[in-house]
């Protein structure tokens, strides 16, 4: 009888849960705080910062992060790739992992042992053929957000792509990190978090597959979040998603890959990259997708939402999944906010622009009414700011 019962009120909580009303984001740019500093280096800049929270940590994913000293000058960039934490009260104040101190040209493209300073997240491989067999030439450059391993409070995934030699992107590699402590232990330590490639060469896009993983990874939602996580590509059609089982993700011949409407998930067979549009969970043309593309499950929305940076003047987009499901299918992609270039930059030698806008979604939490977002301003400011929604 209790099982029964049970099982009734599981139905129901299921019912309900899958019955919940999604909710159009609209919002605001409301308030533009400080630029982000680091209490040990001072200035900060990177392309993109995909944050995601791990063991507690709001964890920025960096691409090119570089240091700004006190006479305003940069040593750019002081490592490839990086992680960095926000103070959880001020978020304004970033901890980088590791030391990034002094321009060091080995950390421009990593190094096979992650030795010296500065560091990188992820080493070489004999697998990086793609690179001429030059290991020095290995430069991933990366803006996704890593997500938790359910059932391990400190491990996370994530997917970057790869470009060797500063040259286009040709594959994505998948690997694993331990964050164990806290920023500040992390930060004193002057090493990177551990991490260890599980497949150094996921898909190779230059012989035209689709690199999935390489824009975004979104963990599932409730149960489905135990089973499985989800990884997207965005391409010169639009975005294409792929259904990772946690327990086999090293092995892609078990993925399932979503070929639309009519094909729905189809195991083993992924589409082609620049191609396949009919596959696509949303499509997009000109919109650029590489400059900072996250996919969450909001609580507040009670569903998927779909961001990322459209077109040349940078703006963030804003693109929900209409029915709650991940695969959509997904509303037109309208303008969220247009990043604000920061006062200090005038003056400055270098771009005069604001690029790799990017949503902070767990910072204040997915059932909050504002969410902490981030972009980069000229080649010297990461500038914070506050979206609110209404
Ligand atoms: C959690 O995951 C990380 C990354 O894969 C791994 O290094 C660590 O050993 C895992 N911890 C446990 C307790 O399984
Ligand atoms: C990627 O291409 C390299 C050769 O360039 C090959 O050795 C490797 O097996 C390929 N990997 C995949 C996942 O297709
Ligand atoms: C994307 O466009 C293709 C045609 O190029 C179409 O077949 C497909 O249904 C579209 N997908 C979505 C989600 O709108």
């Amino acid at each position: 009888m209790w099982s029964k019962l049970f099982a009734a009120v599981l139905a129901a909580l299921f019912i309900q849960g899958a019955q919940a009303q999604v909710v159009a984001p609209t919002g605001t740019l409301a308030t533009v705080l400080p630029a982000a500093t680091d209490p040990a280096f001072g200035g900060f800049i990177s392309d993109g910062g995909a944050g995601g929270n791990i063991n507690g940590m709001n964890l920025l994913t960096l691409s090119d992060p570089s240091v700004v000293n006190a006479d305003g000058s940069v040593d750019f960039p002081s490592a490839h790739t990086g992680y960095a934490v926000v103070d959880s009260t001020n978020p304004s104040q970033i901890t980088i992992i590791g030391n990034f101190k002094g321009s060091s040209p080995d950390f421009w493209h990593g190094t096979p042992d992650n030795s010296g300073t500065g560091g990188g997240v992820i080493n070489v491989m004999a697998e990086d053929v793609d690179c001429n067999m030059n290991a020095a030439c290995f430069a991933p450059a990366p803006h996704t957000a890593a997500i938790p391993i359910p059932g391990n409070s400190t491990g996370a995934i994530n997917i970057w792509p790869v470009h060797p030699n500063e040259g286009n992107y040709v594959y994505n590699t998948m690997f694993e990190m331990n964050v164990f402590a806290d920023a500040d232990t992390l930060n004193s330590q002057g090493q990177p978090i551990p991490t260890v490639r599980t497949v150094p060469v996921l898909f190779n896009v230059t012989q035209g597959q689709s690199g999935y993983g390489s824009r975004a990874i979104t963990s599932g939602y409730g149960e489905d979040g135990y089973a499985h996580f989800y990884a997207w590509e965005g391409d010169t059609t639009g975005l294409k998603v792929a259904r990772v089982p946690w327990s086999s993700r090293e092995d892609i011949t078990t993925w399932d890959y979503w070929h639309g409407g009519n094909g729905g998930w189809v195991t083993g067979q992924p589409l082609t990259y620049n191609s396949d549009a009919g596959g696509n969970a949303l499509n997009l043309t000109n919109q650029n997708t590489f400059f900072g593309c996250d996919v969450r499950y909001v609580d507040r929305f009670n569903t998927f939402i779909i961001t990322f940076s459209g077109g040349p003047d940078f703006s963030q987009y804003i693109s929900y999944s209409t029915t709650g499901d991940i695969t959509g299918p997904y509303s037109d992609p309208a303008v969220l906010f247009n990043p604000v270039l920061n006062a200090g930059c005038a003056g400055k030698g270098g771009l005069q622009l604001t690029d790799f806008p990017q949503m902070h979604w767990e910072y204040y939490g997915t059932t909050a009414d504002k969410t902490l977002v981030s972009w980069g301003s000229c080649d010297y400011y990461t500038d914070m700011a506050v979206v609110q929604w209404s």
